[in-house]
């Protein structure tokens, strides 16, 4: 054991010998950047504090001042312990006012529904320049528009109504949206279907009649239109620093969170080129971020329940010697990974779709650092906004859940805001440069 080793466990058990609480969980994990400790105890006896009854888990901060932890409101019992350890609240002490009976700060994430449901919320891009939120909704084909100036919503919509058709829809489901860089003419680019798509819009309600020719509207670049991928469709997509974008597909979804595998690819878009395929084969192509040296490109196939990464060459696009970051049911996460970004830390924030939450995960540890519960099951993505990128914004879905849980889950489909994570965004989301002549 090393000597910074060793201090962290000098503090850890000054911890629990203070707690002077029972001790039900111990866990620890020794790594280069933190040392976590997972029990519970009375906390009221550390900290003095009524209300909270349990205290989850501490970590410490790099420099070693600051102790984190963790506690619940409602009692452990065994089979849901490790489940209720994520549903906490996170609080931080300064190691010079420890162990004395009081708090230094409190910050309890908040999480705040913005939107109203839509049916399967998507695809989230903050447009740093006008401050305002991109999502979709795939099964019903809009490209929303949220402004928290005004607390407005607008959509485009993209084909004719289609709900019937909206759990494989050849050449439907709107999954992405991107602005496109340096337009002052709010060009957008979007994907439906098998379509790459260019449109103009003036943010009010409207309709783009996929079946007709308009000066608004251009199909870009198409893939896998040919008749044995006629059930595949675009999927999650991201503009990189130098405004390529990279995108990838899913195969046929017959019943939702069922996809046929191994049927999708990642593919790269850039001027002057077709789309060029990346990663192939791929269940259902999702969350992407790269760090912040642009040397490493974060990657996520739902079906592998998996973060992987790859060595990433931003001049020349290239990808390299994909590994594992992060597993999800190793780590005993509930939920499927879906979208996904990255924050100033370099640390990921990644969707559980059917896991009511989002995590927060430290790559180059492959440590779980967060849970942040959210009051919807199937959260599909997430993105910084905010004028300081420090809203952490979620979407979520509805589509194919039971009225029953429709019922339990009323604000399925909203968007939310999570405020209070003291973290941003590593960087505001590129826009594209459309991948044209
Ligand atoms: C535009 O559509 C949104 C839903 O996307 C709706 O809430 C709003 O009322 C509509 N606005 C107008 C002016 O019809
Ligand atoms: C199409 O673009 C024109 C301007 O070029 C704009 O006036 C019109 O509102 C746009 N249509 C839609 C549906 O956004
Ligand atoms: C959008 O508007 C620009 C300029 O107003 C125009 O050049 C372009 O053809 C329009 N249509 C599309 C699909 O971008
Ligand atoms: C993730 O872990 C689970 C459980 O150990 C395993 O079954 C699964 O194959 C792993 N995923 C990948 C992509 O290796």
């Amino acid at each position: 054991m090393d000597a910074t080793a060793a201090f962290r466990l000098t503090v850890g058990f000054l911890v629990l010998l203070v707690s002077g609480g029972y001790v039900g969980i111990l866990a620890v994990d020794v790594s280069p950047r933190e040392w976590n400790l997972i029990f519970h105890c009375t906390l009221g006896r550390i900290f003095g504090r009524k209300g909270e009854s349990r205290c989850r888990g501490c970590l410490f901060s790099l420099d070693h001042t600051l102790i984190h932890t963790t506690v619940g409101r409602t009692p452990l019992d065994e089979g849901s312990a490790h489940r209720r350890d994520l549903y906490r609240t996170i609080q931080t002490l300064t190691r010079d006012k420890h162990p004395c009976a009081r708090f230094y700060s409190y910050a309890e994430p908040i999480v705040t529904p913005v939107t109203g449901p839509v049916e399967h919320g998507e695809g989230p891009h903050w447009d740093a320049e006008t401050g305002v939120l991109f999502f979709v909704d795939i099964s019903q084909e809009l490209v929303n528009r949220y402004d928290p100036a005004t607390n407005k919503v607008t959509h485009a919509h993209f084909g004719e109504s289609v709900h019937k058709r909206i759990l494989n829809p050849p050449g439907g489901g709107v999954s992405l949206v991107i602005p496109v860089q340096g337009t002052e003419t709010q060009q957008l680019l979007t994907t439906r279907g098998h379509d790459v798509i260019l449109f103009n819009w003036s943010y009010e309600n409207a309709t783009f009649d996929c079946s007709l020719n308009s000066k608004n509207f251009t199909v870009i670049a198409t893939v896998e239109s040919n008749r044995n991928k006629a059930g595949n469709r675009w999927n999650d997509g991201k503009a990189d620093a130098k405004g390529r974008l990279w995108a990838g597909t899913m195969g046929p979804e017959p019943v939702v969170g069922s996809v046929t595998p191994d049927q999708g690819s990642l593919y790269l878009l850039q001027a002057g080129n077709g789309p060029v395929v990346k990663v192939s084969p791929v269940s259902i192509s999702n969350g992407l971020a790269w760090n912040k040296d642009n040397t490493l490109m974060y990657y996520i196939d739902t079906a592998t329940g998996q973060v992987d990464v790859f060595d990433f060459n931003v001049d020349e696009a290239t990808i390299a010697n994909r590994r594992k970051v992060f597993n999800l049911t190793e780590n005993r996460i509930a939920g499927h990974p879906d979208g996904m970004t990255i924050d100033s830390n370099g640390n990921l924030w990644i969707a559980c779709f059917d896991g009511s939450q989002v995590i927060n995960v430290d790559p180059d540890t492959g440590g779980l650092i967060d849970a942040v519960p959210i009051p919807a099951s199937r959260v599909t993505s997430v993105t910084f906004g905010g004028p300081s990128l420090d809203i952490l914004y979620v979407t979520t879905s509805r589509l194919g859940l039971s009225e029953e849980e429709k019922k339990q889950q009323p604000l399925a489909g909203s968007v939310f805001a999570v405020t209070g994570l003291g973290v941003s965004a590593l960087a505001p989301a590129n826009n594209v440069i459309p991948p044209t002549r």
